[in-house]
């Protein structure tokens, strides 16, 4: 989950191209995953055509839009503090005579429902993920004082239907949503119940958005799904099978003249089928990189938190896509202090790290979420034993990501430059295992993709030196 936001970490809206004149003011405030970075770009979308155009603060926005995260408690609970913040923003706007209009979209949105207008009398409408082509109308109603402020219906094929085609872009990388929902249940995730059944898009619908952006300037895309790789979309017209499968949709996608690299996450080790392996393989423009998490290491708690597999299999899973793609940069995501989880449990998770050995991770303690199973299980491990553990399991994973960035040094890596960093003449873009990657440069390189050659690295980020050369070892 680590690209351009992390799962806990808030992305304020970019601004988006074209702007009518006369626009009303809207601010989005992403948190989340990619794929509600995917709909906050999509919600601008739709609401385009009736007038609005995004700013960068919500001080004077006519609509602000939160969409939000309900994954662990701190993230669900970050919008409340938001709205308190709001409320005093409206307030001002109202003084001064002017509205502003407040919704809630996303995660929080679609577990809460009503209880959010409960809680927070700032917010004028409550939208879940399936909803937001119904914004404009939604509105409409909202200022017509209807009394319909509540839309979270699951209706996901609609929702993508419905979207405007156009897409306004921000540089040379998008995300594409390509599934969403999710059928597997582990006991510990609101996913299921936030995000609805797993749905596929039909591959016509991918390939034509993805030719859009291509259109407009992009050169990498990172496919999206909660469960991305249990992808099995509509195959197009005239082909004989009825469904694709990710592979097959990435090898397609190879195809499209100026797309350069592709990303997909994320994806679920019962999914990752053989014809997808294959893939990172045969497709050069899929990058090395592949986010697969694990979440822990003791059978007995993969096996409470229903994942559907032991961790042999896991590794026997490993062994295989390191046989096809050796340089791969594996990352993955790990839970500590699950119901039940003993410090010879917690043991196993360290052990597994220790052996398999991952370029980047994200790590967190166990929060219970209400309505799921998990959070009624007995065995909840206190606070101050998560906490211990959480950091016992960052110390060994920031280490292997250290050990992991530092053995690029002195390699030429191909580098998609997104825009400039903050030093003098200097650029930033990302290297193909996703590092953000930092060298001096002409910004006419911005859009393009460079050979760097990586001089120093940290925990997150590398550094290097523009080479003019041709050819490089990634
Ligand atoms: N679809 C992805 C996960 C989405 S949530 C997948 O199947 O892997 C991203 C990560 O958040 C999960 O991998 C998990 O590590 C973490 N997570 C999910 N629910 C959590 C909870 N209740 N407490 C702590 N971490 C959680
Ligand atoms: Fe949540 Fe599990 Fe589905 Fe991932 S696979 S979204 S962790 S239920
Ligand atoms: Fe959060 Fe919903 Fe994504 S709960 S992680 S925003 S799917």
């Amino acid at each position: 989950m680590g690209h351009k936001t992390s799962v806990e970490a808030s992305k304020d809206s970019q601004s988006y191209k074209s702007k009518p004149a006369n626009t009303k003011k809207l601010f989005i405030k992403t948190y989340g995953c990619q794929m509600n970075v995917y709909d906050s770009e999509r919600m601008a979308d739709v609401l385009a055509p009736v007038g609005y155009a995004p700013v960068d603060t919500p001080d004077g926005a006519d609509l602000v839009v939160l969409n939000t995260c309900h994954i662990r408690e701190k993230a669900a609970e970050k919008v409340y503090s938001e709205l308190g913040r709001i409320r005093k923003l409206k307030e001002k706007s109202e003084a001064a005579g002017r509205t502003m209009k407040v919704a809630v979209a996303g995660c929080v949105a679609q577990a809460e429902g009503e209880e959010i207008l409960r809680r927070a009398p700032v917010v004028d409408l409550v939208l879940g993920p399936q909803s937001y082509h119904k914004l404009p109308e939604m509105i409409a109603k909202v200022s017509r004082q209807f009394e319909e402020r509540l839309e979270t219906d699951f209706d996901t094929e609609e929702k993508f239907d419905l979207m405007p085609r156009t897409r306004a872009v921000d540089g040379p990388t998008a995300f594409l949503t390509i599934q969403e929902g999710c059928d597997k249940f582990c006991t510990f995730c609101v996913v299921p119940y936030t995000r609805g059944a797993e749905f596929s898009r039909p591959v016509d619908q991918i390939v034509a958005e993805a030719r859009a952006l291509v259109a407009q300037g992009v050169r990498e895309i990172t496919l999206l799904g909660q469960n991305v790789n249990a992808f099995h979309g509509a195959a197009p017209k005239l082909e004989d099978d009825e469904n694709w499968g990710l592979g097959q949709l990435i090898s397609h996608l190879s195809k499209i003249g100026g797309l350069d690299r592709l990303r997909y996450t994320t994806s679920h080790p019962r999914d990752m089928d053989d014809e997808l392996i294959a893939v990172h393989k045969d497709e050069p423009t899929l990058m090395p990189y592949l986010h697969l998490p694990l979440q822990a290491g003791s059978d007995r708690i993969l096996k409470a938190m229903n994942r559907g597999h032991t961790y042999a299999e896991f590794k026997d899973l490993v062994v295989k896509i390191r046989a096809a793609k050796p340089e791969l940069a594996l990352s993955s995501d790990f839970i500590v202090g699950f119901p039940g989880e003993s410090e010879l449990d917690f043991k196993r998770t360290l052990e597994a790290v220790e052996e398999i050995g991952f370029a980047s991770s994200f790590s967190f303690k166990y929060s219970p979420r209400p309505g799921t199973p998990g959070a009624a299980l007995p065995g909840q491990v206190p606070e101050d034993v998560k906490s211990e553990r959480l950091a016992r399991l960052q110390k060994l994973l920031t280490r292997q990501q250290i050990a992991f960035n530092k053995s690029l040094i002195g390699k030429t890596l191909s580098v998609l430059v997104e825009g400039t960093s903050r030093g003098e003449n200097e650029l930033f873009g990302r290297a193909p295992y996703l590092q953000g990657t930092h060298f001096k440069g002409d910004t006419s390189l911005i859009g393009q993709i460079t050979l760097v050659k990586i001089t120093d690295a940290g925990q997150n980020s590398l550094r290097g030196e523009l080479v003019t050369k041709e050819g490089g070892d990634g």
